[in-house]
């Protein structure tokens, strides 16, 4: 197939695209590099062995996209450019709605203008907000605590009503939890611009030397350590989980949410007792009173991916940590 993949030098796009190199789709990909880098483009190419198709480009370009899809003959997109800082995003707002919520429509313009109606989403397990119960199931209640999430919410109910004006269209939005980790050449990972908003990239700073030392915002939480607990899921699970979507989208129409994670909780004193033996190193961290915001604990209920997609996470979390570092050390 002719995949178009927004957003397909970020950390999950690029992932995701080596994958679907390996499984002999022809790719393309679009990225206004405002979270990337070019040098992604050149890794990839080594990876897969050929280099991708390129277009330095902004989703919100509904012209610019026209003239791509009258190029190529594209059968699905997945659309993964988005902005994800969620203190940004209450900083901002209007940028995030902009960019997030308008690119999207952009997106599904040109789409609808050249006749491809199958999607997948790259959603957000923040569309859940506070938790009612955990695992959070797809069912539980959305009711984002921020920007970021409404964003995120406000597409899937936009793909939700378009699915039922056009029952033609097919649209998966994959609510994904906390990806972490990186390619196993070593090649791509999380590189984020600016200071990372993410724990491992944090964590990968302060063990090279970068930044002295790691804050973990409140050890007083009801969780086993009294640090925030969260579903890590390695990046190429989830790439992986894109191939499974894609096949599902193939012969389903209609709109459909599952959540991507292992369905696992770890805490951040977890993840960085991982990732010290991972790296062989201290990881100097500080104490801070809890960011208002911030949950205390959640993961995925993860049955409906296996189900639908026979997809299930299977890396563990020193896979995680020892493929995150491995790329950090490779890239400084
Ligand atoms: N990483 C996470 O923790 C996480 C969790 C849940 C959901 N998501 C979502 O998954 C998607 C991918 O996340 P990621 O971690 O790879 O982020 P990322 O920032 O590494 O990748 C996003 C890419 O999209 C590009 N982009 C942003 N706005 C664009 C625009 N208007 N036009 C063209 N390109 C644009 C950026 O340059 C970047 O390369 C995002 O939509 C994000 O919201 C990420």
């Amino acid at each position: 197939m002719n995949i178009l993949l927004t957003g397909g030098l970020g950390f999950i796009g690029s992932h995701a695209a080596t994958v679907l190199a390996e499984q002999g789709h022809q790719i393309i990909l679009v990225d206004n590099l405002c979270n990337s880098q070019i040098e992604v483009l050149s890794h990839l190419g080594q990876i897969i062995g050929k280099q991708p198709i390129f277009y330095e480009a902004d989703v919100r370009n509904t012209n610019l996209l026209n003239s791509i899809f009258q190029k190529h003959s594209i059968d699905l997109v997945i659309h993964f450019a988005g902005l994800k800082s969620v203190a940004e995003s209450v900083t901002n707002p209007l940028k995030y709605y902009d960019n997030n919520v308008g690119g999207s429509i952009s997106l599904l313009e040109a789409m609808q203008g050249a006749k491809v109606n199958k999607l997948i989403f790259s959603s957000s397990a923040t569309v859940y907000g506070v938790p009612q119960y955990l695992p959070y199931d797809e069912s539980h209640p959305t009711v984002p605590m921020n920007t970021y999430g409404k964003t995120k919410l406000q597409v899937e109910e936009i793909l939700r009503d378009l699915s039922h004006a056009d029952p033609d269209w097919s649209i998966v939005c994959l609510r994904y939890f906390n990806p972490v980790g990186a390619h196993e050449s070593g090649l791509i990972g999380e590189h984020p611009r600016g200071m990372p908003n993410n724990l491992m990239p944090y964590v990968c700073q302060v063990a090279s030397g970068k930044l002295p030392h790691l804050n973990i915002f409140g050890d007083d939480y009801e969780t086993k350590d009294g640090t925030g607990e969260r579903d890590y899921i390695h990046v190429m699970d989830l790439a992986e989980g894109h191939v499974a979507a894609l096949n599902f989208v193939n012969q389903h129409p209609g709109f459909h949410a599952i959540n991507l994670g292992t369905g696992v909780s770890y805490s951040v004193y977890d993840l960085i007792g991982a990732f010290e033996q991972a790296a062989n190193s201290t990881i100097v961290r500080k104490v801070q009173p809890r960011r208002s915001g911030d949950l205390a604990i959640y993961y995925a209920k993860a049955d409906k991916a296996k189900n639908l997609l026979g997809w299930q996470a299977k890396r563990d979390l020193q896979v995680m940590c020892k493929s995150g570092w491995n790329f950090h050390k490779q890239k400084s």
